[in-house]
Order: structure tokens, then sequence, then C-alpha cells
């Protein structure tokens, strides 16, 4: 079984620009490891410190200590030239000479920090493009570098890329080393288990709509075969199953103010996530566009994200073009939807 450090050590040995990625890498794996040993000794960490991060979630206790752990890590790797962050408002510039830009959901999963259920940490490592470095993580995700995102869970496990296919990895309890424990990684095309949060169908827009529902009659309805539901409420961990046995995950934009482009981040949340499923042979869009393709606007912009396997997110995108097309009746959609008259 090979160590993490090797294995980003071996694959860049001979290119000094990728140096960095591993020197940041080696940072981000200990920070990780701080992070997972504060969550396993519990305490009030899911507390609310009384403030709003910046896109206005209320910040828990562990929310802004990972944020500290992680910032500190970027700034010891002295590859970092700025930190964007989901509980930071602005990028924490740290060197302007340095190579990398590091964007980061510090912690994913908030709600679940009381209740013992898998959290982690999502990583996007872009190139520093130089100029203004408060804007230098508005770049699209076909420019990432390298993408990861951590599971604390019964297992502290890691997912990672630098562009030549996923791998993951697995923190070794006694050892604290993290060991390769399955290299490039596939996600089968075909799936019969979706992710969805089905307490906001009724806010849901047509395409979501008729998507799920046909889902939902099974073998009665045009797909011709049931479906299986999970919903974790923790990106990391719905998406770490997604890896592990395939599925498609949505959180498409909906009708709740502040949700027209769904909850999940750009730039911190839907590129590296997207960036790791592509190279595991799955789609990331954000209902009809690439994920990795989408110029960002602002730090903390939001955006609907499906992902997974490529047939089901296929499936997803001919709905959303039936509904653009407004075709309401076609053979896909001539059926009464489960959730509209
Ligand atoms: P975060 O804790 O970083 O804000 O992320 C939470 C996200 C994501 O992890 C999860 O898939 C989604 O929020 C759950 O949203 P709902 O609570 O609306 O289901
Ligand atoms: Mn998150
Ligand atoms: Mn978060």
């Amino acid at each position: 079984m090979t160590a993490l450090d090797a294995r980003l050590s071996a694959l860049h040995a001979d290119d000094s620009s990728q140096k960095a990625l591993v020197d940041l890498f080696t940072h981000l794996a200990q920070a990780s490891k701080d992070v997972s040993e504060l969550i396993a000794a519990g305490g009030a960490l899911g507390s609310s410190v009384g403030e709003e991060n910046a896109d206005g979630d209320q910040q828990k206790a562990l929310d802004v200590l990972a944020d500290d752990i992680f910032l500190e890590a970027a700034r010891q790797s002295k590859v970092v030239a700025a930190y964007c962050s989901e509980e930071q408002e602005d990028a924490v510039i740290l060197d302007e000479s340095a190579p990398l830009v590091l964007a980061i959901d510090p912690l994913d999963g908030s709600s679940n920090i009381d209740v013992n259920v898998s959290i982690g940490t999502i990583i996007s490592v872009l190139p520093n493009p130089g100029g203004d470095l408060q804007a230098s993580a508005m770049q699209p995700g076909t420019h990432q570098l390298a993408a990861a995102f951590m599971v604390y869970g019964p297992q502290t496990t890691l997912f990672v890329t630098t562009g030549s296919g996923t791998d993951l990895y697995r923190l070794h309890p006694a050892t604290g080393v993290f060991m390769l424990i399955d290299e490039a990684i596939e996600i089968p095309e075909e799936t019969s288990e979706y992710a969805i949060n089905a307490s906001n169908a009724r806010q849901w827009f047509p395409a979501t709509q008729r998507y799920v529902s046909d889902l939902l009659l099974g073998v009665d309805g045009p797909r011709e075969r049931n479906f299986n539901m999970r919903w974790v409420g923790s990106l990391v961990a719905d998406a770490g199953r997604i890896f592990n046995r395939g599925g498609v995950f949505l959180y498409p934009g909906d009708q709740r103010k502040k949700y027209e482009s769904g909850r999940l981040r750009l730039i911190y949340e839907a590129n590296p996530v997207a960036f790791l499923v592509e190279q595991a042979g799955g789609s990331a869009t954000n209902g009809s566009d690439r994920i990795l393709e989408i110029q960002p606007s602002e730090i903390h912009q939001r955006t609907p994200l499906v992902f997974g396997s490529k047939t089901e997110v296929r499936w997803l995108g001919s709905y959303e073009a039936e509904a653009r097309q407004g075709h309401s009746d076609s053979p896909l959609f001539g059926h009464r939807n489960l959730f509209r008259s």
C-alpha cells in the first residue's frame, strides 16, 4: 500500500512547478488529521458562534476552528498566494509571489456536526493568475491544478486528483498515514440511486419535478425500473458514496428566496467535486451546462449542481432541455407529475 506523500512526490518528482502541490498537500493532509481528531474528541463543536459567514449561514464553532487550521496550513506551506474560504468574506492574501490559490470549504455538512454524521472538507487548488488576488479564485473549474475532499466519518478518507484520475486514501489511525486504497476510481455509468433533499419538492422547477416524479413512478413509469434514494445532508458523504457505488446527486435551484441557484457554492464546493467526478468518468452539470466551464463572477456564488453516474446526469439534461422548449406535453411529460396537477 502506498502512502499519499510517496504518491504525490512520485507523480511530480521531475516537475518543479508541481512541487508546490506536494508541499501544499503535505500540509493539508496534516490539517485534516487535526480536524479529524477534533471531531472525534467531541465537545460543543456544533454550537453557533453567533456570527454568519459571507453566505448568511450561521457559523458553527467547528466551521471557524477548521478554517483557522486550514488557513495556518496554507500559510505554513509557503506556496499559497491567496486563501479563499466559505468562512471568509474576502480572500486572505498570504504571499503574492506564491504559485497557488486555495479555495476551500473547511467544514462541509455543518448541520451534521452535533449528530455524529459524516462531515468533511472540500479543497480546490488553482494557479496564481497574478493581478488582483482578491479575484484570483474566480477562474473556471477547468483551470484547477488539483481538487480533494476529506470525509470525517467511521473512517477518515481522502479523495484527490491532480488531473490523472481520482484516487482514494484512508487515514490509518495507528500510524496517522493516508494509505492508497483505490486508484483511478471509476464511477459506474448507470445507477438506480439518487440523492436529493425531497422536502423541497414543491419548490423545485418543472424539470426537476418531472425527473424525480418519473424516478418515483419506478417500473410503472417511463423509466420502467425502480430507484432508491439517499440524502445525508453532507455533500462529501453523498459524493463519497457515489464514487464508491455510483449514483446521482442533485441540489437544483428552486423557488425559495436565495435558492434560485441552489445552495452549493461554485468555487469551493461544485468545482472541486466536478473535477474529481469527471476524473472518475462521471459528469457534473448545473442541470444543463458543464460545471467546470462556468466563469465565476463572485467568490461565494451558488450554482445548481447535478453530478455522478453519466447516464442519469444526461437524463436530467433531457428534462431540462424539454422544459426550456416548453414541450410539457411530450411523451416524456405526457403524464401528470406527482408534484403538480
Ligand atoms: P455547508 O455545511 O458547508 O454549508 O454545506 C452543507 C451543504 C452540503 O454539504 C449538503 O449537501 C447541503 O448543504 C445540504 O443542504 P440542505 O440542508 O438544504 O439539505
Ligand atoms: Mn459545504
Ligand atoms: Mn462549510
